[in-house]
């Protein structure tokens, strides 16, 4: 199914490396190591229309005027736990990016998400924020995080996941329709639990190795 403002990302180098990723068999190391290739191959997209400002350099040669990305205006902002394992290749291809966090659970009685953690750099109203986290579940959390890092005005905000549920993506896309979603994959469904099928599983414990 199509969605609005959705992109999937269909590079067979990412296909094959989240087929990979979803086999129960797959070690964490190797799942770890895959999610970093992966998520600098999902930077590479997402930061494709980024503006380029032109400087003066001089090659061995002559010199030139050179475009160049501003790299400290670029914020990656995590979603915590799992959204460091994309944060981690995403900042080897942009190292100048500054990087916030933002945790939140879900209340066992309400269901609702409730903030635990938030960490910004300065003068977010300056900025272009990519949010990073590898599952789009239920979509509420995402949704959430989005609403709190809006409260600080950035320039834009953008989010990458490597899969999403087809659910997740209309609670998302319905309550922030002006937030770009870049994701590897639309899977099927939510199980019951609120895990995505296929999916491949918990993303913090496949690489934190936790269960
Ligand atoms: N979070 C995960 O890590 N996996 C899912 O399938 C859903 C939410």
């Amino acid at each position: 199914m199509a969605h609005k403002n959705c992109t999937v990302i269909d590079h067979p180098l990412v296909q094959h490396k989240l087929s990979i990723m979803r086999m129960e068999e797959t070690s964490c190391a190797e799942f770890r190591r895959l999610l970093r290739e992966v998520s600098m191959l999902l930077a590479y997209e997402v930061t494709r229309d980024l503006p380029l400002t032109k400087v003066d350099i001089t090659t061995p040669l002559t010199k030139m005027r050179a475009p160049v990305i501003d790299g400290k205006k670029i914020t990656l902002v995590s979603i915590l736990r799992a959204g460091n394992g994309i944060l981690d290749g995403m900042l080897e291809l942009i190292p100048s990016a500054r990087v916030g966090h933002i945790g939140l659970y879900r209340d066992p009685q309400t269901l609702a998400p409730v903030e635990y953690y938030f960490k910004m750099p300065p003068e977010m109203s300056q900025r272009d924020v990519i949010v990073v986290d590898p599952m789009l579940a239920t979509g509420n959390s995402a949704a959430a995080a989005i609403s709190r890092i809006k409260s600080m005005a950035p320039l834009s905000i953008k989010f990458v996941c490597l899969i999403a549920s087809p659910e997740g993506l209309d609670v998302f896309t319905g309550a922030h329709p002006d937030v770009h979603v870049y994701t590897a994959s639309i899977d099927e469904k939510l199980d019951e639990h609120g895990y995505i099928l296929p999916g491949l599983g918990d993303a913090g414990d496949r690489i934190y190795g936790t269960k």
